[in-house]
């Protein structure tokens, strides 16, 4: 029960960790309250979430109302998919993105995509369980690696971010009175609760998956040998894979292995994923520092652990729906794939971090070279990573449109 109550209130804390970011100090609010949405239009019979997802209907349904209203900030200002837009996989075009109170952010939004295995939540069993959960790493800092950890410290942040507390959350939520009929639909009353707002939310982040489909390159799962290149996307696969092994980091398949032995997939793998956090005492394979700065600015892991070792170490994110994500790196700092291929071309810096996978026998920093024609098919199968369905289907989409 009490691992229940910890994990259900998971997504909304998430919320307030990222609104954390926002602004550290006390701010008094500027702009007056505003809320220019209106109410939510919903398909008269819901989409279905729970074929595609494994994932409760109604939940899902109230949750993608609850990710676009911004009711869920003190001011009515920003909604989750403010900063996570569908149009760019979640992410935003921005390089920071503004809080609630019109203050930037410190890190650049990522993309919510492919979380899965948090819980069975079609069969009603919305308990997530050591067995059922994935151990991914959360934030650009992978200062989280599951939905429990997750809600150890968001009373204390959503204080130092004077945002409401829950129990006013829930009293304006009542006041819109499209949330009745919803809660009804999803748990059988009217009642609204902290844990059923996380429950829905995260429901609706857990239908935020995507394969990886492309038209153009017939080779999706598998590495093309020299001999069986035929297109440019091809290619750019053979060299992300073989010359210049941006797999050893990016890797394809490993993020099956983020489900513990006999647990039962909710979604098929995601290919180019991020790698699923390290064991306890393991190295982790997700986490490298890319030398970006010689010095690094934003200390990343090292802000968590303290270690000097870990300054400047980052997750490797996820290379899904890339071509949609840009700006790139934690701090939005490229704003193309040229000039990401730019940088480990020819711009990797020293740092006392760097990973070996990007030093030379002497130490020294290494340039990869990539040649003007090899920098066109990597970034010609990198744009293969997307999900058309994913980007466009009304079922992820704001149901305020007008
Ligand atoms: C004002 C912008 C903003 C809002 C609003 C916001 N986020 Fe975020 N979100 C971010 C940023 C920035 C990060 C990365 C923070 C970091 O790494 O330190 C993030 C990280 C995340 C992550 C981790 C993604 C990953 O791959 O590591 C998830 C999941 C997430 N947010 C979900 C939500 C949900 C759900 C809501 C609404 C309840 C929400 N966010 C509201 C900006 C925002
Ligand atoms: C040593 C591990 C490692 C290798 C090898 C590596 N990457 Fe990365 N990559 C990372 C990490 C870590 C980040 C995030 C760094 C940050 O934000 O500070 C990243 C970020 C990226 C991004 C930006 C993603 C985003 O959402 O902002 C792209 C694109 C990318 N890498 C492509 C490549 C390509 C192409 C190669 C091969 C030429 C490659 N990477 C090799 C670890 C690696």
């Amino acid at each position: 029960m009490k691992a229940k109550k910890i994990t259900i209130t998971s997504v909304i804390c998430l919320f307030f960790l990222c609104m954390y970011f926002v602004s550290c100090k006390k701010t008094a609010f500027t702009t007056p309250p505003v809320d220019p949405q209106g109410d939510p239009v919903l398909p008269s019979t819901q989409y279905d979430y729970a074929s595609k997802h494994n994932v409760n209907s109604s939940y899902a349904t109230l949750g993608r109302v609850l990710f676009y209203d911004k009711k869920l900030s003190v001011n009515d200002g920003v909604a989750c998919a403010s900063c996570h837009q569908q149009q760019f996989a979640f992410a935003n075009n921005t390089r920071f993105d503004r809080g609630f109170d019109g203050k930037f952010l410190g890190r650049n939004s990522p993309s919510i995509q492919g979380f899965r295995g948090f819980g069975n939540f079609a069969s009603g069993d919305v308990t997530p369980t050591q067995n059922n959960q994935a151990k991914v790493l959360l934030f650009w800092d992978g200062r989280q690696s599951n939905l429990s950890d997750m809600v150890m410290n968001p009373v204390m942040n959503h204080k130092e971010m004077n945002m409401p507390g829950f129990s006013e959350l829930n009293e304006k939520l009542k006041s819109a009175s499209y949330y009745r009929q919803l809660f009804i639909n999803a748990f059988g009353d009217e009642t609204i609760s902290q844990d059923r707002i996380a429950l829905a939310l995260e429901a609706f982040v857990c239908c935020l998956n995507t394969k990886t489909v492309s038209a153009s390159n017939p080779i999706v799962n598998t590495i093309p040998t020299l001999s069986e290149v035929v297109t440019l996307e091809d290619m750019g696969k053979f060299l992300f894979h073989t010359k210049y092994n941006c797999a050893q980091c990016h890797d394809q398949q490993r993020n099956q292995n983020a489900l513990p032995p006999g647990s039962t997939p909710v979604t098929e793998p995601q290919p180019y994923s991020t790698p699923p956090a390290p064991e306890p005492g393991k190295p982790s394979n997700a986490m490298f520092n890319i030398g970006l700065d010689q010095i690094s600015i934003d200390k990343g892991l090292g802000n968590l652990t303290g270690a000097a070792g870990d300054v400047g170490l980052f997750k490797v994110p996820t290379l899904q729906n890339i071509a949609f994500t840009a700006p790139y790196m934690h701090d939005g700092r490229f704003a193309t794939l040229d000039e990401v291929l730019e940088h480990y071309s020819h711009n990797i810096k020293s740092n006392v971090n760097l990973s070996p996978k990007f030093k030379d026998f002497d130490g020294s920093p290494k340039s990869l070279n990539i040649l003007p024609a090899e920098k066109t098919a990597i970034i010609a199968f990198l744009k293969t990573l997307k999900d058309d369905d994913f980007l466009t289907s009304p079922m992820y989409s704001d149901p305020f449109k007008k």
